[in-house]
């Protein structure tokens, strides 16, 4: 199982950004994101409609408190201050529930001190979506989910767009 708890949303100004995390961990083998902050209707629609439309059964769950979360599952921080990805992959390959910890604004410090790894992606400061990405597309052996049950599917093209729906 692996899942993603999100700190940290703000209406608006984070709607895009923590969607695209959720849309991130679908795309590479992810559960469930979980989310602090504020609780953002129309970002967890616009997820759960990629979910209806291309398959699977990711999930998005708000939650007030983080802490209530953290039990039985190792805990991964991404942060540009861990140790290297390159370093810490084969021991994380082994975990069998994780929870993956992304930052926003502010990330309170406690996090570093409960975190099993804090774990970097690159020692420059970039993005929670990119961080989560590499991070995933390393864990997952450079494999992309796959969604039996989609309604639609995207069919690789050269110079075209072609989508098949479910007869
Ligand atoms: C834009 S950063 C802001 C960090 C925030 N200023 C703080 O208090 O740590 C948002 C999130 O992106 C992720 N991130 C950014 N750069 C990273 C890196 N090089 N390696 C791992 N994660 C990174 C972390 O999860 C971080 O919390």
């Amino acid at each position: 199982m692996i899942e993603i708890l999100r700190l940290g949303h703000r209406i608006n100004r984070d709607t895009r950004i923590s969607s695209h995390v959720a849309l991130v961990a679908r795309a590479l083998n992810a559960d469930k994101l979980y989310y602090t902050g504020q609780k953002d209707s129309s970002m967890e629609k616009s997820v759960m409609d990629v979910v209806d439309r291309f398959g699977g059964s990711f999930n998005i769950e708000y939650i007030k408190n983080y802490k209530d979360i953290l039990k039985n599952k190792k805990i991964i921080h991404l942060t540009v201050y861990g140790m290297p990805l390159k370093d810490k992959i084969t021991e994380i390959k082994s975990y069998k529930d994780i929870l993956i910890i992304v930052g926003g604004e502010k990330v309170p410090g406690e996090i570093y001190n409960l975190a099993d790894v804090n774990l970097s992606v690159g020692n420059q400061p970039h993005s929670e979506v990119a961080a989560l990405g590499i991070f995933l597309y390393e864990l997952s052996n450079s494999k992309f989910s796959e969604f039996k049950d989609a309604n639609l599917r995207i069919i690789p093209m050269e110079k075209a767009k072609k989508i098949e729906k479910k007869t």
